[in-house]
């Protein structure tokens, strides 16, 4: 056995999620969080080393919302394991959910087929209400405004890779900060690990963070400021959003806040040189294409750290010890 997918399953044997639904990372201790970036970091050095660690294992990715990188990527994780996925995505409208079928129902025929469902629902709280029914391990991929847990991971991971989080740090989240699950999740998963950092919610103040989410900051001590401007001087990480269209039944509201925030490539000259830009993409119009070139521009790199991510997740929820 070579040497990396030793690692791998050395780190398997000292600790596992197996058969643990990911619906929530409220769920996770320091411990697992711990776990899981070891396990990420050595699936990202293994260059395809473990290949078959999940074979004779399915994957169902059950996608009720729009997605490309969530979706793709937990494939492309499963596929790189040597382990089988069924893909309800673009083809929801053909399966029985078009037929009336509910989610219940959905997810116990779903688990009589597969190991495990990875699950997008436009509803907070569909994640918990599958995992009840479910026989199998739900992995929350976005349940509507919710939480976004495996996006929220690989930010992390991401952060930890890119930024000295031993000095203090200025978290700025930009954006549609009321609809976006991503930042519900990442806040929340960000006050679970650091006390040495400070949080500024930028957004119009139609798009505010929710105060459930700002109560668990307070509840961890960490400073907070809101403001619906954004200054580029003092952040050490930017994390852009997008304003959640699809969250709008008045889509004139939508088109009045669509254009709030947008970097462009004069902005950068104000920022630090150490600082991240980060997205969880989709961009519409949040981050012109002319950054996406600069040193501090982490986007796509958050994509890759997606895919090792999941790969991570996948390994923890069904690797037999
Ligand atoms: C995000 C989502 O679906 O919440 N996308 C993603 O999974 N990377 C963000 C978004 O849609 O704006």
């Amino acid at each position: 056995m070579n040497k990396t997918k030793k690692e791998i399953k050395k780190i398997l044997k000292r600790h596992s999620l197996i058969d643990r639904d990911i619906i929530s990372v409220s769920q996770f201790e320091q411990s697992d969080i711990e776990f899981l970036y070891s396990l990420f970091t050595a699936v990202k050095e293994s260059n395809g080393e473990c290949s078959r660690l999940l074979r004779h294992k399915v994957m169902t990715a059950l996608f009720y919302e729009p997605s490309t990188r969530t979706s793709s990527s937990f494939i492309s994780a499963m596929t790189r394991l040597g382990g089988g996925v069924i893909p309800i995505t673009e083809g929801i409208q053909y399966s029985s959910v078009s037929k009336g079928e509910d989610l219940r129902d959905t997810i116990i025929t779903l688990g009589c087929l597969s190991d495990v469902i990875v699950l997008r629902h436009p509803e907070v709280g569909s994640a918990q209400l599958a995992a009840d029914a479910s026989v199998v391990p739900i992995i929350n991929a976005g349940d509507g405004i919710g939480e976004h847990p495996t996006q929220a991971f690989l930010d992390l991971f991401t952060i930890f890779d890119e930024v000295d989080i031993t000095k203090p740090l200025n978290i700025a989240m930009v954006g549609d900060l009321k609809h976006g699950r991503t930042v519900h999740s990442l806040v929340k998963l960000i006050c679970k690990v650091s006390r040495n950092i400070k949080f500024t919610f930028v957004s119009p103040e139609e798009l505010k963070m929710p105060n459930d989410i700002i109560g668990i900051a307070n509840a961890h001590g960490i400073g907070h400021e809101i403001t619906p401007k954004l200054d580029f001087t003092s952040p050490d990480i930017f994390y852009i959003t997008r304003v959640q269209k699809e969250r709008f039944k008045d889509q004139k509201k939508y088109l009045k806040l669509k254009d709030a925030y947008c970097i462009t490539k004069d902005d950068l000259e104000h920022m630090k040189d150490t600082a991240i830009i980060m997205h969880p993409l989709p961009r519409v119009d949040e981050i012109h294409t002319s950054v996406d070139s600069d040193h501090r521009a982490v986007y796509f790199k958050q994509v890759r750290n997606g895919l090792y991510t999941r790969m991570a997740l996948l390994l923890a929820v069904l690797h037999n010890r």
